[in-house]
């Protein structure tokens, strides 16, 4: 029996695949019907102090190789979040609820993080990456005694799991070795990469926000090097993120170092049970080339 499924912190992920932050991830509702589409975990939406609006439309291009967006973390605010928690808290059986925070100075993560866990929370991401908020997400990893702080802070207030979700800088190791040292229990590689879209009959950028993060197939090279470059410089476990759209792009992540992994834009690209076919081509890949459990391959490549 071909066993695809990791265990994390004491943590089961069966799959070893858990929805990224910010796709259909808003309302337990949605957040239910993938985990019954056989999702092994959920990352919710990226979640503040208060509630934001985002940026102004457009906020989504479609690419010949993945998406563009510049969402800018519209939400809800905590307060509001909680019942979405509750909800899912109370429907779920065993699926373990990532709750992904995001915020710009230490005290303000460090108490998202603590109501995150007491709404239900097994884990909390710290979102140090997103590419397109000013003062939040990749401008948090970019300076260095910031983002040792907010680490080490959350890591006070908290028992559970931490997972920091860095950007795909050229700095990659070098953060994730910060945030290995700081209290970070496991690294989320990559979020989107900061990219742009112009439209060459209106000579303008397309998104309202004119810059956003590049997702899906054409950034999984990217994801690959960093996962790579991270594996060689950390021991705690690494979550593969990036253009993971079939079973062969998961079992490849795998081999580069990450021991479970994340998918947000191929369910778009190959709807919502995107996660029972990548599960199954997996598994199957597995078979063929007599791989009994993902253990045996995981930083293979190395
Ligand atoms: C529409 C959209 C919204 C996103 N929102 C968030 C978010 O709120 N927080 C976050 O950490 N990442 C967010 N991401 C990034 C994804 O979680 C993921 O890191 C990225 O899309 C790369 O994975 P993929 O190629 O499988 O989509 C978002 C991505 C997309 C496409």
């Amino acid at each position: 029996m071909v066993k695809f499924r990791s265990r994390l912190f004491g943590t089961e992920f069966d799959p070893p695949l858990i929805l990224a932050s910010g796709i259909l991830d808003q309302t337990a509702e949605s957040i239910q019907r993938l985990i019954k589409k056989g999702m092994g975990g959920v990352v919710t939406k990226s979640i503040g102090t208060e509630p934001r609006e985002g940026h102004p439309n457009p906020t989504i291009v479609e690419l010949d190789t993945g998406l563009l967006n510049a969402m800018g973390l519209p939400n809800q605010g905590i307060e509001d979040f909680k019942n979405e928690m509750e909800k899912l808290e109370s429907e779920l059986e065993e699926e373990p609820i990532i709750g992904s925070i995001f915020a710009s100075d230490p005290d303000d993560f460090s108490h998202l993080a603590g109501k995150m866990t007491r709404y239900g929370a097994d884990m909390v991401e710290l979102n140090l990456s997103c590419p397109h908020a000013e003062g939040y997400g990749a401008q948090i990893a970019s300076d260095d005694e910031i983002m040792e702080r907010v680490i080490k802070k959350v890591d006070e207030r908290i028992q559970e799991p931490i997972l920091a979700k860095l950007p795909p800088s050229n700095e990659i190791a070098k953060n994730a070795v910060l945030a290995e040292r700081s209290g970070a229990d496991g690294i989320v590689c990559i979020n989107t990469v900061r990219a742009m879209a112009v439209n060459f009959e209106t000579q303008e950028p397309i998104l309202g926000n004119k810059i956003g993060g590049y997702s899906g197939p054409g950034i999984k090279p990217i994801g690959l090097r960093c996962v790579y470059e991270v594996y060689r410089e950390v021991d705690i476990p690494i979550i593969g993120c990036g253009g993971i759209t079939d079973g062969r792009d998961a079992l490849e992540y795998i081999l580069a170092g990450a021991s479970a992994l994340q998918m947000g834009s191929a369910l778009h690209h190959r709807g919502k049970d995107a996660v029972e076919k990548v599960s199954k081509e997996a598994t199957e890949l597995m078979r063929k080339e007599g791989i009994d459990d993902i253990e045996e391959i995981i930083g293979g490549a190395h």
